[in-house]
């Protein structure tokens, strides 16, 4: 029962019922909107947070790569040095100078096998994608550099934003 249900069972009506009605509110009363407790129990999947691991940068634009790769990640730290790399869904990516990347596929095309990797050339200083096979050897946009390596191999696209490497055809 309501306080208005109350007064009107007690016998006020019209002002008389307004003014026992008025009285009783100080000003220091404040109002406060009481949270809403439904009874229903919700049936909807609870959303699982996503924690964005590049921000809000231009490569996450991308939205049809390959591979999207954290470098700050223990498992894929090598790519924070020159010269380093790591080999995830059969595609080589390697930091081949200061903050710049190159990618291939680590299938060589003198035989099928997935035995690409990078290797920076001790003698020329020029970095390579290399059969660990028979010797292929292909640049950094795949073409074949020697006669194992003729038929060249795919090289993707590369960008990141310094903390993420996307790589996409
Ligand atoms: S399989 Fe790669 S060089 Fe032969």
């Amino acid at each position: 029962m309501t306080r208005y249900e109350f007064l009107k069972s007690l016998g006020f009506t019209g002002a008389s019922l307004m003014a026992v009605l008025t009285s009783c509110v100080r000003e220091e009363d404040t109002v406060i909107d009481a949270p809403r407790i439904s009874t229903t129990a919700s049936t909807t999947t609870p959303t699982v947070p996503v924690t964005p691991i590049s921000g809000t940068s231009d490569i996450d634009k991308i939205t049809n790569y390959l591979l999207k790769i954290d470098i700050s990640a223990t498992s894929t730290s090598a790519l924070k040095k020159v010269g380093g790399y790591v080999i995830q869904n059969n595609i080589v990516v390697a930091q081949v100078s200061a903050g710049a990347f190159a990618a291939v596929t680590n299938l060589c095309s003198h035989e099928p096998k997935r035995k690409v990797i990078y290797s920076p050339n001790p003698t020329n200083a020029t970095p390579e994608f290399y059969c660990t096979d028979h010797g292929a050897r292909f640049d950094m946009t795949g073409k074949g550099l020697n006669s194992y390596g003729s038929k060249g191999i795919t090289a993707y696209k590369i960008a990141t934003d310094g903390k993420v490497v996307v790589v996409y055809a």
